[in-house]
């Protein structure tokens, strides 16, 4: 027999203000848990789609003490190159820095450069891997193209040793004037590398979210069929902290398995799953392993799900259901789809998440995949649902290398938006927005942290003049 439930979602309802004694939002403390054992400083998540998450994106993320998962529409060797780059970024000791040796050309060493995004090179020597220089935007700048890089790099290189600290790095660099410092062990190889850029980003980001080693965290997203052992085993060989199967309906024996498999092949890999939006869901992707569950069915901005399929839950009723599971497990939450504001996102914890998965928000800005466009005299960037047609065709090109004309259209079924978001610039003052908002959101609740948020919270549903009201109304809006 069919049974009948009320759903609700961010805009049936309001948190009721509660006594507060914080008398400054810096009072307040947005640590939460992503997954059982990895902690974030800002509870948001950057989303595994195509046109929100690689490198730049989950850099901007951890910066801001979150973390961004780069997605997996991506051959393996580009997924992994672009956890390296994030994990390279803000490092303060690179482990394995980029390299060239000396017999190659200078446009060799421009293109290799360009393509890393790296400002400067090791010199290797062929045969014996010993240091022999270091090659740099300066050295090239006016090179001839053909020139050899052992003619043009900086032979006389300072190092240190593997044990070198942040300050005595920056000593070393000062006292040098030199912006990058190779580390070479006890038997003169290369270990690592320090940049002056690299010391800068640590002191301008003190609530940047960093693994054992003080690398940015960032997270790698995985399917569940074809190549996902693989690819899961590359990711996290290039040291992405944690995995999330991306499957649209994670309530799913394809789900369930996937999670068997991973956490049998790689126990200590830290691993995340989704999509569910009922308890049940949540208790049985517990029992498959998971370390975090990820909610949300057909909330997306950009998601059809419910139009094309009928299936769905309200996201806020979403997250009430799997919270409570995941209370009882000891696993925490994550709030993925339909946050537009950061009083949504305050909605979504106090309801029970412990983190909040953001798409839309995102998209749009500097750090988000793709270019920006202009139509009528407005600056625009595309932001698609991964299940959009237009990303379905995307993915099976590359994945075949072609589309053919003679493909029916019709084998495709959307369950995503094709769409185009405005141009909103860099992403880290959208973020410093969003937790600005959150840290009042915490003060109204009279909460100094997000699990003490959890416990004050009383929701109270609005009617759609309550809903009105909410907003601004009888002005016009400048
Ligand atoms: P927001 O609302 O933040 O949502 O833009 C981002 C989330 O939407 C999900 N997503 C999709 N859902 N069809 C769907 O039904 C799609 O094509 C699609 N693409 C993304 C995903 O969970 C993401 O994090």
């Amino acid at each position: 027999m069919a049974e009948f439930r009320e759903g609700l979602t961010f805009d049936d309802v309001l948190l009721v203000p509660k006594y507060s004694d914080i008398t400054s939002r810096s009072q307040t403390d947005l640590t939460t848990k992503l997954s059982r054992n990895i902690t974030l400083n800002m509870p948001f998540v950057s989303a595994n789609m195509d046109t929100v998450t690689e490198s730049a994106m989950a850099v901007a993320m951890s910066r801001a003490g979150g973390i961004g998962i780069i997605h997996r529409f991506l051959s393996i060797a580009d997924q992994t190159e672009e956890v390296l780059r994030a994990k390279r970024s803000g490092s303060v000791m690179i482990e394995h820095p980029y390299t060239i040796s000396a017999d190659r050309t200078v446009q060799e060493a421009r293109e290799y450069s360009e393509d890393r995004q790296v400002s400067g090179l090791l010199v290797l020597d062929k045969d014996t891997g010993r240091l022999e220089g270091i090659i740099t935007g300066r050295d090239i700048l006016f090179a001839d193209p053909a020139d050899r890089v052992r003619d043009v790099m900086t032979k006389d290189v300072v190092t240190a040793g593997p044990g070198v600290g942040r300050d005595e790095a920056k000593r070393i660099l000062h006292d040098n004037r030199i912006e990058k410092l190779p580390i070479l062990d006890e038997k003169d190889t290369v270990c690592g590398l320090v940049t002056s850029r690299d010391i800068i980003n640590t002191s301008d980001y003190p609530n940047m979210s960093v693994d054992g080693k003080g690398r940015p965290l960032v997270g790698a997203a995985v399917g569940v069929k074809g190549d996902f052992m693989e690819r899961g085993e590359a990711l996290l060989g290039a040291g992405a902290d944690v995995l999330v199967v991306d499957i649209a309906h994670g309530h799913s024996e394809n789900a369930m398995g996937t999670v068997r498999n991973i956490k049998k092949a790689f126990p200590d890999c830290e691993l995340i799953a989704g999509n569910v939006a009922t308890a049940q869901g949540a208790q049985d992707l517990i029992k498959a392993g998971v370390d975090a569950v990820k909610v949300g069915v057909g909330s997306g901005s950009i998601c059809i799900t419910r139009v094309i399929t009928g299936s769905g839950v309200p996201q806020l009723t979403a997250v009430i259901d799997c919270a409570k599971v995941g209370r009882e497990n000891d696993v925490p939450i994550i709030s993925d789809g339909g946050t537009r504001t950061s009083g949504d996102a305050a909605k979504a914890l106090a309801a029970g998440a412990s983190s909040v998965m953001v798409g839309s928000m995102l998209g749009g800005t500097d750090e988000s995949p793709g270019t920006v466009l202009t139509k009528n005299g407005k600056r625009f960037k595309v932001y698609r649902g991964m299940a959009s047609l237009a990303a379905s065709i995307g993915r099976k090109s590359k994945e075949t290398g072609y589309v053919s004309l003679d493909d029916d259209l019709n084998d495709y079924v959307a369950e995503g938006v094709e769409a185009m978001v405005p141009y909103k610039g860099g992403v880290t003052d959208i973020l410093k927005q969003l937790a600005g908002g959150l840290r009042s959101g915490l003060s109204y609740c009279g909460a100094h942290t997000i699990p003490q948020m959890q416990q004050n919270a009383e929701f109270v549903k609005m009617s759609r003049a309550g809903f009105a009201e909410s907003n601004p109304h009888d002005v016009s809006v400048m």
